[in-house]
């Protein structure tokens, strides 16, 4: 387990998925409420992101066809035939953590 450094928690609004890469992978990362979870940015059905999608409390949505996600377990419902990874993220007192292998 490797600890990126995906930098300052206040680059990530309350309410919102924001997209970062790592090593040239793509991972939504979700602020509900002071609570950080990230995910693949990469919705199962057909690609979309969801970073780019609206969020209700910890259920994000597919801007293409709007699949919704559990930010916190990665399940997804339909038409995603499919769940996606999730990550634990962990803060420090000003940056976060994205918890890759
Ligand atoms: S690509 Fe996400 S619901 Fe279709």
């Amino acid at each position: 387990m490797v600890l990126k450094n995906i930098g300052p928690a206040e680059n990530f609004p309350v309410g919102k998925g924001t997209c970062i890469e790592v090593e040239g992978k793509r991972y939504a990362v979700f602020n509900t409420t002071g609570q950080y979870y990230a995910i693949d940015d990469a919705c199962p059905h057909a690609g979309g992101f969801f970073s780019d999608g609206n969020m209700t409390g910890t259920t994000a949505y597919c801007p293409l066809h709007g699949a919704s996600v559990d930010v916190r377990t990665g399940v997804c419902g339909p038409p995603s035939a499919a769940d996606v990874e999730t990550y634990d993220v962990s803060c420090d007192s000003t940056d976060l953590f994205l918890h890759v292998d």
